[in-house]
C-alpha cells in the first residue's frame, strides 16, 4: 500500500475510501476525471496550525493561501474553522465575496494589482492590502481618496533568502519580482511613504520565501530577518509592526521519497525564532501570521481517473492512459512534480508492473506519473492520484478543449458536489461567431 494511505482508508471490500466513502462509488456517481477532497483533512490541518500558536501563547492568524484551491465551498470550510484567507486577484476576491467570507479576514496580495482590483478591495473593506511596489502605493492612495476610505496595509519584503526548491516556485530572493527590496533601501522608503499616509494603517511586514520547502533553516533565517527589520524600523522611525507574516511554503509529502517535517513543526520553529529574536531586540512580541496553501489543500485532495487505453512497447516501456491529464493537473509537466497513485479497488495489491501513467492530452509531456508500480489493471478501472489538492484544480485549463473536472467534498461518509463538471456548452459559451462582414 502507498505510504500516503492509512489502514482506515481501506474498507471491508478492500477499496480506497475518501472521507468514509468508497472511491469507486464516488467515481461511479460523479464520473471521472474527478477531484475529491476529504474535508476532515482540511479542518485537521488548520486546527493543528492553530494549536501550535495556542501552545506558544502568541496572537496569530492562519491565512489559507487560496491560490492553492479557491472555490466557494473551500472558503466556507475555512470560514467554519475561523481561518483567514489570502487572495491574489479580483477573481479570488469575488469568490470569497460569493462565499460570504468575512472580509475582515481577507488579505489581498499580488505584484500588479489593478486599479479595479484595488477599488474592489477597498469597496468591500478587505482586512489588509499587502503592498508590493511603489506604483501600488500610489494607486491605493488614489483609490482611498476617491472612496474617502482607509485601509490596513502590510509591506511585502524580499528578505534576500531563497529557499531550496524548484526554481519556478522560489520567491524570496533579492531578484524576485515580488515585494520591496531590502538592501537598496526600497523597503525603508516604502515604510516612510505609508507612515506618512493618513489613509493607510501600517499593520506589519510580510515575506514569503518559497513553496514546497522541506528545511527549517530558510524559515528561521527569514523570521529572524523580519524581526531585525522591525527592530530597525522601531529605532529609526519609532514604528513597531503589530504583525509579522512569514507567508507559506511548508512542504508536504507527495511520494515516499519526500521527507518534510510535519507542517506544524515548521510553524513551531518560526514562532520560537520570532519570540527569541523579539526578546533579543527588546521588541513587543508581534502577532505571527502564516499563509499555508499547499499544506492545507494538498493532502486532502485526490484525483480520480478512469483507465483507458494502454500502449506496451515490447521490452521497452508501457503507458497506461487515463481520461484526464495536464488539463486537470499541470504540475508534473510544469515542475516535474511527482505523485503516487493506487487502483481504488485494490490499493493494497502487490504491484506486478511499472508503467508511465499518461494523460489524454496531445503532448508527449502529458505524463502524470513517470514511474508508477501497479497491479494489473484493465480499461474501466479507477485510478486515484494522491495528494493532488493543491494547485491541481486551481491551475486547471481547457487545453485541447477538454472540460474541467467536477469537484466533490466528502466528510463523515457524505459526499457533495462543490464544482460542477464543465460541459461542452460551457467550452463555447464565450465564443462569438464571426459577423457576416468578415
Ligand atoms: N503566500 C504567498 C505570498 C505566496 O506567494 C504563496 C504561494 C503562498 C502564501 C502559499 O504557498 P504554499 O503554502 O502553498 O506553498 N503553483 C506552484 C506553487 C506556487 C506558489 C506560489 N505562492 C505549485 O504548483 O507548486
Amino acid at each position: 500500500m502507498s505510504e500516503q494511505l492509512t489502514n482506515e482508508q481501506i474498507n471491508e471490500a478492500g477499496h480506497l475510501t475518501i472521507g468514509g466513502v468508497d472511491a469507486d462509488q464516488l467515481a461511479a456517481k460523479y464520473q471521472t476525471p474527478l477531484a475529491v477532497y476529504d474535508v476532515s483533512k482540511i479542518r485537521d490541518q488548520i486546527r493543528r496550525f492553530k494549536s501550535v500558536f495556542e501552545a506558544n501563547g502568541v496572537d496569530y492568524a492562519v491565512s489559507y493561501a487560496s491560490k492553492a484551491f479557491a472555490t466557494i465551498a473551500m472558503f466556507q470550510v475555512i470560514d467554519q474553522e475561523q481561518g483567514h484567507i489570502d487572495v491574489v486577484s479580483g477573481g479570488e476576491l469575488y469568490t470569497a465575496i460569493q462565499a460570504n467570507f468575512p472580509m475582515s479576514r481577507v488579505s489581498f496580495h499580488g505584484n500588479n494589482k489593478s486599479r479595479e482590483e484595488l477599488e474592489m478591495a477597498v469597496k468591500n473593506k478587505v482586512g489588509v492590502i499587502v503592498l508590493d511596489n511603489f506604483h501600488e502605493i500610489e494607486l491605493l492612495d488614489q483609490v482611498l481618496k476617491e472612496q474617502d476610505a482607509t485601509s490596513a496595509v502590510m509591506l511585502r519584503i524580499t528578505p534576500g533568502i531563497s529557499a531550496h526548491t524548484h526554481e519556478y516556485i522560489s520567491t524570496g530572493q533579492e531578484d524576485s519580482k515580488f515585494g520591496f527590496d531590502l538592501k537598496s533601501g526600497q523597503a525603508d522608503q516604502a515604510l516612510q511613504e505609508v507612515l506618512a499616509n493618513d489613509r493607510m494603517n501600517m499593520l506589519g511586514i510580510h515575506a514569503h520565501i518559497g513553496s514546497q520547502i522541506f528545511e527549517l533553516k530558510g524559515f528561521q533565517m527569514a523570521a529572524k530577518k523580519l524581526v531585525e527589520i522591525a527592530a530597525n524600523w522601531h529605532n529609526q522611525y519609532q514604528y513597531q509592526p503589530e504583525v509579522i507574516n512569514v507567508g507559506g511554503g511548508f512542504g508536504i509529502r507527495y511520494t515516499k521519497d519526500d521527507h518534510p517535517l510535519a507542517p506544524e513543526d515548521f510553524v513551531d520553529a518560526i514562532v520560537k525564532t520570532i519570540k527569541q529574536s523579539a526578546a533579543d531586540q527588546n521588541l513587543d512580541m508581534p502577532a505571527v501570521w502564516i499563509e499555508p496553501g499547499r499544506s492545507i489543500a494538498g493532502p486532502a485532495g485526490y484525483n480520480l481517473y478512469t483507465v483507458g487505453s494502454r500502449k506496451d512497447v515490447p521490452g521497452l516501456t508501457s503507458y497506461l492512459t487515463v481520461d484526464g491529464g495536464m488539463g486537470d493537473n499541470i504540475r508534473p509537466a510544469l515542475y516535474q512534480a511527482e505523485y503516487e497513485a493506487v487502483l481504488v479497488d485494490q490499493p493494497n495489491a502487490l504491484p506486478t508492473e511499472t508503467v508511465h501513467v499518461a494523460g489524454k492530452y496531445c503532448e508527449s509531456g502529458d505524463i502524470l506519473i513517470d514511474k508508477q508500480a501497479l497491479p494489473a489493471s484493465k480499461p474501466g478501472d479507477v485510478l486515484a492520484v494522491l495528494d493532488t489538492g493543491a494547485y491541481g484544480y486551481s491551475m486547471a485549463s481547457n487545453y485541447n478543449r477538454n472540460p474541467r473536472p467536477a469537484v466533490v467534498f466528502v466528510e463523515n461518509g457524505e459526499s457533495t458536489l462543490v464544482v460542477k463538471r464543465e460541459t461542452y456548452a460551457d467550452l463555447t459559451r464565450l465564443d462569438q461567431p464571426l459577423p457576416k462582414t468578415f
